[in-house]
């Protein structure tokens, strides 16, 4: 059962009109938020970051904290799976051809819930190969945007290399991975680029950044330069569908001895308790 502007109904009966700002012009803001033993993981920082999207495109909140709370509720106990994710899509509306803003038009809302499988133990044992690519994405990345055609384009890439992701730089600068942010490890420390408008401020990646707070695992937030991410003893990405995997090939080299890292294997160990 999806959710779709008021109503619950199942997703084969759930249909927009062609004239959707989210269908004509991509304007519209989204959150993905997992969902462990069918309670949402990181609720609350998920709808401060989806607020920092809509504020970003000028877009109402169409809900309360409360009544999203609700809605999800609701869906996550109408839906299959001890462990889901949920996808929120809030578009400006239905209205005539015009880029101008319309004026007292009701948002689309939308949410779904798939099932979300762990990750497979095989890609934890071997970790996964990467590439790189010129983040050619524009200069507002902090907002969860539904127009995703460079991410689509740049995913892509990684899929046609027969690789997992396509890791992002910018000005020689690592932002982050299509589709995930992106950390090293160098000399024993943990690194993260900074959050800024170059990067999406993953949910993920503040655990990730907490768990190494934690655990004193030495870590720092900081630029990364190319030839850093290059040469790093660990890289390894985060998102809400993935949690953490090792990056143990990069543009066909070797990332360390190209095995999952020490630290890797500390995150990832946390993080699978922590989420629990
Ligand atoms: N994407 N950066 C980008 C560009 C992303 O699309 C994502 C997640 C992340 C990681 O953020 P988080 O840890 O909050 O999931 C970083 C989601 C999963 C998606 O679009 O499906």
């Amino acid at each position: 059962m999806i959710y779709l502007n008021g109503k619950f109904l199942p997703i084969e009966q759930a249909y927009i009109p062609v004239l959707d700002r989210g269908f004509i012009f991509g304007d519209g803001v989204y959150e993905v938020i997992p969902v462990y033993s069918r309670k949402p993981f990181r609720l609350s920082e998920h709808l401060i970051r989806l607020q920092h999207s809509l504020d970003g495109i000028r877009l109402d909140n169409p809900h309360s904290e409360a009544h999203w709370s609700q809605l999800i509720a609701h869906i996550i106990a109408h839906n299959e799976g001890e462990d889901q994710y949920l996808y929120l899509h809030i578009t400006r509306g239905v209205a005539k051809r015009d880029h101008a803003f319309p004026l007292g038009v009701p948002p689309t809302v939308f949410i779904m819930s798939t099932p979300l499988p762990p990750p497979p133990q095989a890609l934890l044992a071997s970790g996964v190969p990467a590439i790189t690519a010129q983040d050619n994405r524009w200069g507002r990345c902090d907002i969860k945007a539904i127009s995703l055609l460079p991410n689509v384009l740049l995913r892509q890439l990684a899929i046609d290399a027969r690789t997992m992701e396509t890791i992002l730089l910018r000005d020689g600068l690592l932002t982050e991975g299509a589709a995930s942010n992106i950390f090293i490890v160098k000399d024993e420390v943990l690194l993260a680029p900074p959050k800024d408008h170059r990067m999406l401020p993953g949910i993920t990646y503040d655990v990730v950044l907490e768990l190494a707070e934690t655990h004193a695992i030495p870590h720092a937030v900081r630029e990364i330069s190319e030839a850093e991410l290059r040469s790093a003893q660990e890289i390894m990405l985060t998102s809400s569908t993935k949690e953490i995997l090792a990056i143990t090939r990069l543009d066909g080299e070797p990332v360390g001895n190209a095995k999952p890292g020490p630290v890797f294997q500390q995150l990832n160990q946390h993080y699978q308790a922590y989420k629990a």
